[in-house]
């Protein structure tokens, strides 16, 4: 019977799916983004690199009886106000999405935070994701800074 879990990532067998994802998360956010073979080589670097530092990086995935079909990434980070737990990335495939699956990974992610020691978590958001920005709402999240925008 297949059921659907957040468990930690393991590189030996999410490695793929986290990669695929990157365009797509991208190209969702940014609407001048261009996905490049450069791009996607460089994110590849950045979740290799992140599974040597599990201290400062987790992942979660959303595991579908044995398939991949959403992730979270996690950091800890240092600014002038100390240790903050940063959202980095949540993504879900396109038929799992408006399910509220988006918070069982956030859970997994501040359960995680939180142990790890920090007391706050961050993220950044694209005004237009309506749906992420509901999902961060919903859960918790505030407005604390905004970047603004114009064309010249
Ligand atoms: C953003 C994302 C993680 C949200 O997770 P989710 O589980 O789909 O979120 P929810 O099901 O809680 O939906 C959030 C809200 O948006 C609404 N929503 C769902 N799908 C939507 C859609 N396609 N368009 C607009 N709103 C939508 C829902 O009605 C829900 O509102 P509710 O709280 O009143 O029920 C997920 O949609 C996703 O992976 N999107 C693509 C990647 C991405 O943009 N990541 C965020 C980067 S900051």
């Amino acid at each position: 019977m297949a059921e659907t879990r957040v468990r930690p990532y393991r590189a030996s067998t999410d490695f793929r799916a986290v990669l695929d994802a990157q365009c797509d998360l991208y190209a969702l956010n940014f609407p001048r983004f261009v996905c490049t073979p450069q791009f996607v080589a460089e994110q590849g670097a950045r979740l290799r690199q992140a599974a040597r530092r599990p201290y400062e990086h987790q992942l979660f995935v959303l595991d579908d009886g044995g398939q991949v079909v959403g992730f979270i990434w996690t950091v800890i980070r240092m600014d002038l106000q100390g240790a903050f737990g940063s959202v980095d990335q949540i993504y879900l495939q396109p038929p799992y999405r408006g399910r509220h699956l988006g918070e069982l990974l956030l859970d997994a992610a501040h359960h995680h935070l939180r142990t790890a020691g920090v007391n706050y978590v961050r993220l950044f958001v694209t005004d237009s994701n309506a749906g992420a920005v509901q999902l961060y709402r919903r859960t918790g999240y505030e407005i604390i800074r905004l970047e603004m925008e114009r064309p010249l």
